[in-house]
């Protein structure tokens, strides 16, 4: 996995206005290599669409380098954009007056693909992406979730190496949305394209990538595998379930004294999520709980999910 496909050093993005400067991407450095799934995280305007914009060549970044399967997607961005497919934010980028066929047959020769070659591709990408009935239907005629999976479609069928998606289930219904993320878990599975995924629905994401890059404010704060942050994660972080309830008072003192995540009650019970780096930590946490007269039902490590951990490294930032 050597070889990176995609390389992105010290991009910045400045949008000026009359108003001021936006500092939207601030000197941002990755790579992706070939085959691998990458999700890249943040939460509104932290920089994802412009990240994914500049590298498809419809934005020009105010510095840095962008490198695309070996073209300067700054300075050649023609050469570029022959390596790169985007599905974009929102924009169902298809020929509404071409039938799903054409539009995947138009975009196919796009690509330079002579339709030979491309002709059972299609075929496959149609059963894939269950648009079997609907081929002859103009584009237009679609409802929202066909015309999202058709432009995703449109962009798998120029095989180009490296396939953008900008937020690709926003919107979509829960079954479409797991459909089309069922045929995207299958390609990452078979390692067959390199993509760079933008997602708020952290299921797609825990779903079909192996690492996150996550943004914040223009900024990169983590870039690391899955696996390695929930083990990173679940080694500091402990779950204590209490019987019964215990007052305002106490909760202040318990929050002055420890890393709390969230403390969450049901009618009979207690339970308090804290980070607690030090191991010793969890004695003195159940000393203070028993002074108090608390009664401890069980004490276990918390396996938090990609949802806690993205929400526990963006908070984490702004504090
Ligand atoms: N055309 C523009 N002109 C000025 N500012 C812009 C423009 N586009 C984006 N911005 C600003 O740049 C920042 C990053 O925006 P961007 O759309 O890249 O964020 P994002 O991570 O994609 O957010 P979201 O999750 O909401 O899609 C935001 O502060 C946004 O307001
Ligand atoms: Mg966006």
């Amino acid at each position: 996995m050597a070889e990176p496909v995609l390389v992105v050093k010290n991009l910045t993005k400045i949008y000026r206005s009359r108003r001021g400067d936006i500092v939207a991407v601030d000197n941002v450095s990755f790579r992706v290599y070939k085959n691998e799934v990458v999700g890249l995280l943040g939460p509104n305007g932290a920089g994802k669409t412009t990240i994914i914009k500049s590298i498809c060549t419809i934005l020009r970044p105010t510095a840095g380098e962008i490198w695309v399967d070996g073209a300067d997607a700054i300075r050649n961005p023609r050469a570029a954009l022959e390596k790169v497919a985007a599905v974009l934010e929102g924009n169902r980028n298809v020929y509404w007056r071409l039938t799903v066929k054409d539009n995947l047959e138009f975009f196919a020769g796009l690509q330079g693909q002579s339709l030979r070659s491309v002709r059972s591709y299609i075929d496959e990408l149609i059963e894939m992406f269950n648009l079997k009935e609907k081929v002859h239907e103009q584009a237009r005629a679609l409802s929202r979730g066909m015309q999202q999976k058709l432009a995703v479609a449109c962009a798998l069928v120029k095989r180009t190496p490296i396939l953008l998606l900008d937020e690709p289930t926003l919107g979509l219904d829960v079954e479409t949305s797991y459909e089309l993320r069922w045929i995207l878990k299958r390609m990452a599975e078979r390692g067959e394209r390199t993509i760079l995924l933008s997602s708020h629905d952290m299921n797609v994401v825990q779903d079909i990538c192996e690492r996150v890059i996550i943004i914040n404010h223009g900024r990169i704060v983590v870039d690391d595998k899955i696996e390695n942050l929930k083990r990173l994660f679940t080694a500091s972080a402990y779950r204590f379930e209490i019987e019964g309830h215990f007052n305002q008072t106490q909760e202040q003192k318990l929050k002055e004294q420890f890393d709390l995540i969230k403390i969450s009650r049901d009618s009979s019970r207690t339970v308090i999520e804290a980070e607690l780096l030090d191991g010793q930590k969890v004695y003195e946490i159940i000393d203070v709980l028993k002074e108090n007269g608390c009664r401890l039902e069980s004490v276990g490590k918390q396996y938090p999910d990609l949802e806690e951990i993205f929400l526990r490294i963006v908070k984490g930032e702004k504090r």
